[in-house]
């Protein structure tokens, strides 16, 4: 009991098997351990099955009413992070992926987000959008709003409600070039005032004292951005350090499109304005070159990798195998709705195809020695990584780990829920079986809880 008195003050504690990546080649499993959590939601111990005191502190802890007991066939994983959703897209996941992306967006994408003018129509789609993201396990969610103050906030009360860590962006765009007159803010001044503006409320917020609701500043890529915007925003993104995100070297169009306005790439444009921040997350970046590989880097940038959005509009594959060993910061997006599956669980089932698709090739045309990429492929484990640790690393946040002061964002894996695809074969699966048998063949019905800061906010 010793071992007991001496942790720090506790608020909950559950006994749980749980797997855990602390890199992207490490991943970690405990089986039946005891996790400790404190009032404002951190871990603060972790008890290990192995320990010799062990059954006595279970005893104590259940005679006191305090241990939450999950069975083996429960798994905790640390909550997804999807570090790249166009929430006003919502309506439009599953339809409309026929046309190039500078197309998509006049045809499509610019016109849906334009209704959102309406706080009603925002809350509506935003309650559903929330709450849908985290039965699929999203815990933490990175979402550009529209470019309205109102609707953006409605997002981010519905995310405090719902109990999503969120990270919400006003979109910024105001080059009338290249954005419709009915969707496209007037002027430099307006942009720039709205930003700060919804900033400020966003922070005010009752009931995010605490930040686990946080503003981002959001130029939704360059062509939709005059000058000078990116260079106030820059200026901004400087004076209060909050995230920055944006679309980085998407596809051919847009890469070419900022090489031509700019003469460089996205990278060295964005790092230009003072936008590269450690900050900064760049959806995409799939036309990076090993210069702007080096510049994100040293800026401490991150990169949210959507690969199944990548497949439909991205005209090639990110090279996430280089990045991950020069040791970028890189993490997973669904970037709903150019892609149409609200998982994660998908998105890092899609990762790995679009990484073995580089490594080989596609073409069969072509000889196999000159089809692909070798050395491209990514691991499941990897893609556990990315999902979770990974993209705590791309937000600088305590999350995406189950360890000591981090805080308790979890799923609950049922893998013998009433429909799961999961067999556990007993006596015979290692623990590196189950994990992987879990990242491929999760649904969403055997997600059974959902944690976010040491609350349940979901239990099927
Ligand atoms: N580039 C600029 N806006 C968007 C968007 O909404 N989705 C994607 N995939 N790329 C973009
Ligand atoms: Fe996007």
């Amino acid at each position: 009991m010793n071992k007991l008195t001496s942790l720090k003050p506790f608020k909950q504690a559950i006994r749980a098997s749980f797997f855990t990546a602390s890199s992207a080649r490490d991943i970690v499993f405990k089986e039946q351990a005891i996790i400790f959590l404190d009032d404002a939601g951190y871990i603060v111990k972790i008890i290990e099955h192995t320990q010799r005191d062990y059954s006595e502190i279970v005893a104590y802890l259940k005679a006191a009413g305090v241990l939450l007991e999950h069975p083996r066939s429960e798994y905790l994983l640390p909550g997804f992070i999807d570090l790249h959703i166009h929430a006003p897209q919502w309506p439009n996941l599953g339809k409309a992926l026929d046309r190039p992306l500078d197309k998509w967006l006049q045809d499509y994408t610019f016109p849906l987000e334009a209704k959102y003018a309406s706080a009603s129509y925002a809350r509506k789609v935003y309650s559903h959008l929330v709450k849908t993201l985290l039965a699929h396990g999203t815990t933490t969610a990175v979402y550009y709003s529209s470019i309205h103050h109102d609707a953006s906030l409605e997002l981010a009360k519905i995310c405090l409600q719902q109990g999503q860590r969120a990270l919400v962006g006003k979109v910024s765009m105001d080059n009338q070039d290249q954005c419709p007159d009915y969707y496209c803010e007037t002027s430099v001044k307006e942009a720039v005032d709205a930003c700060r503006k919804f900033i400020d409320a966003l922070q005010k917020l009752p009931g995010n004292e605490k930040g686990r609701v946080l503003p981002v500043i959001t130029p939704r890529f360059i062509p939709a951005c005059t000058t000078e915007l990116l260079v106030e925003l820059g200026k901004l993104a400087r004076e209060i350090g909050c995230h920055v995100q944006t679309h980085c070297s998407e596809g051919d169009w847009e890469h070419h499109y900022v090489l031509d306005r700019y003469g460089m790439t996205d990278t060295q444009a964005l790092k230009y304005f003072g936008l590269l921040t450690p900050k900064t997350i760049l959806a995409h970046s799939n036309l990076i070159n090993e210069e702007d590989m080096g510049s994100i880097k040293q800026a401490g940038a991150g990169i949210a990798h959507c690969p199944l959005s990548n497949f439909y509009f991205a005209n090639c594959v990110f090279p996430l195998r280089m990045a991950l060993d020069k040791q970028l910061h890189v993490g997973l997006g669904t970037d709903i709705s150019a892609g149409h599956s609200p998982s994660v669980f998908d998105a890092c089932r899609h990762a790995i195809t679009a990484s073995k698709a580089l490594n080989d090739g596609v073409d069969p045309e072509l000889l196999a020695a000159q089809r692909g990429r070798p050395g491209s492929a990514i691991t499941f484990k990897e893609a556990f990584w990315l999902a979770t640790g990974g993209g705590g690393e791309v937000l600088s946040l305590p999350v995406g780990q189950l360890k000591e002061g981090f805080l308790f964002d979890a799923l609950v894996i049922k893998t013998n829920c009433a429909d799961s695809d999961i067999f556990i074969n007993e006596g015979e699966d290692t623990s590196h079986d189950v994990l992987q048998k879990i990242i491929y063949n999760t649904r969403r019905s055997n997600i059974s809880e959902v944690w976010v800061n040491g609350q349940r906010v979901m239990n099927s």
